[in-house]
């Protein structure tokens, strides 16, 4: 088969599509023809040599796919998947390549009136909004949440799945296009955070219950500021750096908490316990319209160079498809 590969470490021109030898399936494993796959910060990461692949995975890169199921594997005979079955899948890698090995609970279905391909753009922010939005934030109906980076991949999906969960929604972002997409997809407070201080929004606002956060160290104690008491960070990625002054006394007396998750790096049980959490809580959202997929663009799978320079440039609001 053919997959993107990193030669050396470096810029998107290290990424080529090259001949590799096909996946050999594992215990509890189904083989993918992919159709598509999609563009993640982490990708771009690993690229640079910054982000190397868990133990096991695939060295491609690629956290998520569409396409077909294509042979079951020792021990998924009876798993209820079919070779034929129409996909959509979480990964650890390898989802920039014509096939991947997915571990069976990682596997989805394609949610009904959703398109084989734009399938591709929903594993990787389904899992990680409702693992950090509901299962490590608690997010709850009438609760404000403040979503960094709002016209993200991550974000355009956070801002549509907390309003059909009954949040109120808050989102920062730099440019005035955008805030407008984020409105748009139902947020009701948005902050260009290049000239107005969130914090201080927030706080007119009457405080966050919940931030996602993508910054990390550079908005650490921004973000406890903006909160009210009993309010939670979850921050699922360090752009602004991974350390910073922790102001306990702010946290003791709202008592508030930090979380910090990364998805790629968890076991396979616990995958495959989030993705079953996001087939019965999220995918009838989809399906019932609630949430609709976010495609900035779709480039074939050789031009990953050219995907990737577009989310370097964040030039993007959504996702960026690669297809076969
Ligand atoms: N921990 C996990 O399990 C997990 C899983 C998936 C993704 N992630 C992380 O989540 C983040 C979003 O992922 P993605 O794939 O959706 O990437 P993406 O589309 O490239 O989003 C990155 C966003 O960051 C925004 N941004 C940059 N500086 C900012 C600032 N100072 N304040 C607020 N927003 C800012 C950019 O928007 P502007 O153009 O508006 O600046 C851009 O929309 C990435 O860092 C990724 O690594 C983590």
């Amino acid at each position: 088969m053919y997959a993107i590969t990193v030669t050396e470490p470096g810029g998107p021109e290290a990424l080529t599509w090259s001949e590799v030898p096909d996946p050999a399936l594992s215990e509890g494993e189904v083989l993918v023809d992919v159709a598509a796959t999609a563009v993640n910060r982490a990708d771009v990461a690993q690229r640079e040599g910054r982000y190397p692949p868990p133990a096991g995975a695939s060295q491609y890169p690629g956290l998520e796919c569409s396409g077909t199921v294509a042979a079951l594997g020792p021990g998924t005979e009876d798993s209820g998947w079919s070779v034929g079955d129409r996909v959509c899948a979480l990964l650890a890698g390898g989802g920039y390549a014509e096939k991947v090995a997915v571990p069976v609970g990682q596997l989805l279905p394609v949610p009904s009136g959703i398109g084989l391909e734009e399938a591709a753009s929903l594993p990787e922010v389904a899992c990680t909004v409702w693992s950090n939005l509901v299962m490590v934030g608690h997010l709850r109906a009438g609760e404000t949440v403040l979503i960094h980076g709002g016209g993200s991949g991550i974000g355009t999906f956070a801002i549509q799945f907390a309003r059909a969960m009954g949040a109120r929604v808050a989102v920062t972002a730099g440019s005035e296009e955008k805030l407008a997409a984020c409105r748009e997809l139902g947020a009701q407070i948005t902050v260009n955070y290049r000239s107005e201080d969130f914090t201080e929004r927030m706080r007119e606002e009457g405080g966050a219950d919940l931030v996602l956060d993508i910054m990390g160290g550079a908005y650490l104690d921004k973000n406890l500021r903006a909160l009210r008491t009993g309010g939670r960070v979850t921050v699922i990625a360090l752009m602004g750096g991974r350390s910073a002054e922790l102001d306990l006394g702010r946290m003791l007396a709202k008592r508030l908490s930090v979380h910090a998750t990364a998805l790629r790096s968890r076991p396979v049980d616990e995958k495959a316990t989030i993705v079953a959490g996001v087939l019965e809580h999220v995918w009838p959202l989809i399906e019932d319209r609630k949430i609709r997929p976010v495609v900035d663009r779709s480039l074939p799978m050789h031009e990953a160079p050219d995907a990737h320079r577009a989310m370097e440039a964040s030039e993007h609001t959504g996702k960026i498809l690669l297809t076969r």
